[in-house]
């Protein structure tokens, strides 16, 4: 069946023009006037379009409305933005739309973007991995890129952000499918049983050797090895680990022998791996070996326009699953887990759903059934944005609290902020002077991130601990380019 495109009419010359390239490329196509309609027939019973394409009217609240409903529904959204819209990929992040062209559009150009887009969602159905916002937008485009080639990934990413699922779909979409995909703990056993589950023993190696037995290696060979919290490694089995890489032979524990395999390797590490190889952990040579291609997963607090697809398709599936009639979620239910803090990510998310469905009585989520924990999630601790350099006030050390990024959610200013901190070097501090507002020191903790990182707006929003969503639209509200 031909993919379904619904395209706005607001700009009704580009319309027609799209529509009918769109057609021509064979995508089954309607042209919708009313913004109002479109986010119907995303929201309705009928199975939704496969993308949605705005022609103007980005700024109307109900193409805002609209966004937020194929968000949701996970239905990805390109918008044709004007050229007098001087920041389009601001505002393309502000209104959360999937992707974006600037007018006057090539409707050829168009026309791939939009297969593009679905095939992307195709790719998301099939790896299961959700999420509209940018972050994951982004991992899913590294994954496509990733797949095909051997080199090693590094994934990094709090727990439960997905970093498994990741590399069951860089191994999923490799011409490595069709063989084993194995997965290793490297924190859940200690040293030397570890070097035997990785490289396998020979008979008689050490006490309790009764037979030779083959690791993980060898069984992965021709498939993909994923070393799960790589992090927690063993010095010695580090370094085993990096000859495996560099020459992919290795010996068998007690073996003489040494044994090739062909195994692409996969890494995951829920702490900084960089960190760990500054406090002397982690092996600096095996780090950069690993981390050849790398992915961040950005934390759930991070991506919160995610939510509402993840609570909608966790909900139908574990409906599904313990065959109970489910109705769904009211509103203030969900806004009380968009707003809450998920420490556990998207795994901690999903339990809590699971469990709802089972004992919600009504066979509806409601506020009253979130857990208090979840509820009443933690506000953030009282921060230090800045030790004041001696000479400027004498000695002095200003502490405040700093609440006002991210709408009020405030979040503490990590403590690589801190011009002290790390380097032990004053650089650029963030400093509190008489007089300053909440503006004003907000305006500049957001500068000093940008100098911090070198102007990289994703790493500075991390920093920050806010979304990049909230960043473009601190550096517009304050004027920062
Ligand atoms: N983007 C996502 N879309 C749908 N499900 C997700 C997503 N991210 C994570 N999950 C689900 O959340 C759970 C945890 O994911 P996963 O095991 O991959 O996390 P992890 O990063 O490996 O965690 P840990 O560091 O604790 O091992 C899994 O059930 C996974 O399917
Ligand atoms: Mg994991």
């Amino acid at each position: 069946m031909a993919d379904r495109v619904l395209l706005t009419t607001d700009d009704l010359e580009q319309a027609v023009r799209v529509n009918a390239a769109l057609e021509q490329a064979g995508f089954d196509t309607a042209m919708v006037s009313s913004l109002d309609d479109v986010r119907q027939a995303v929201r309705g019973k009928q199975p939704p379009p496969d993308a949605i394409i705005l022609t103007g009217g980005l700024h109307e609240s109900t193409a805002r409305r609209l966004l937020t409903a194929a968000h949701e529904h996970g239905v990805p959204t390109l918008g044709l933005v004007e050229a007098t819209d001087e920041a389009a990929e601001t505002i393309a992040h502000e209104l959360g739309l999937t992707d974006w062209l600037v007018k006057p559009t090539d409707p050829a150009e168009v026309t791939a973007t939009v297969r593009r887009l679905i095939e992307r969602r195709r790719l998301q159905r099939r790896t299961g991995i959700l999420g509209e916002s940018a972050p994951i937008q982004e991992v899913l485009v590294k994954i496509e890129q990733m797949a095909p080639v051997t080199s090693t990934v590094l994934i990094e990413g709090e727990s439960g952000t997905g970093k498994e699922l990741v590399a069951r779909a860089i191994h999923d979409l490799s011409p490595r499918r069709g063989k084993a995909f194995i997965a290793v703990n490297c924190a859940a056993l200690p040293e030397t049983l570890l070097e035997s589950e990785l490289f396998g023993h020979e008979k008689g190696s050490f006490t309790g050797a009764a037979e030779r037995r083959l690791g993980r290696f060898e069984l992965a060979n021709g498939g993909t090895i994923f070393l799960d919290e790589v992090g927690e490694m063993p010095p010695a089995t580090q370094v085993k680990l990096l000859r495996v890489l560099e020459d992919k032979s290795f010996f068998r524990v007690g073996g003489t022998q040494p044994i090739n395999v062909d195994v692409r390797v996969t890494a995951a590490s829920n702490k900084s791996l960089k960190e760990a190889v500054a406090l002397g952990t982690f092996r600096d040579d095996l780090f950069y070996r690993l981390n050849v291609l790398s992915v961040y997963l950005p934390p759930l607090r991070e991506r919160r326009s995610d939510i509402p697809l993840l609570v909608r398709t966790f909900i139908a599936d574990f409906a599904k699953q313990h065959d109970r009639n489910f109705r769904g979620i009211t509103p203030d239910a969900l806004q009380l887990i968009v707003d809450a803090d998920w420490p556990g990510n998207v795994r901690q998310l999903k339990n809590l759903i699971e469990s709802m469905v089972v004992l919600a009585p009504e066979g509806e989520i409601r506020a009253s059934d979130i857990p208090r924990d979840i509820r009443e999630r933690t506000r953030p601790l009282p921060v230090r944005i800045a030790r004041a350099p001696s000479r400027e006030i004498a000695g002095q050390e200003l502490e405040f609290i700093f609440r006002t990024l991210d709408g009020g959610r405030g979040r503490a200013i990590p403590a690589s902020l801190d011009p002290l901190d790390a380097t032990g070097e004053p650089d650029q501090p963030v400093i509190y002077k008489a007089g300053m507002s909440m503006s004003d020191v907000e305006r500049a903790a957001i500068d000093a991130a940008l100098r911090e990182t070198h102007g990289n707006r994703r790493k500075a929003a991390e920093t920050l601990g806010i979304g990049e969503r909230t960043l473009y639209r601190k550096l517009k509200e304050y004027a920062i380019d």
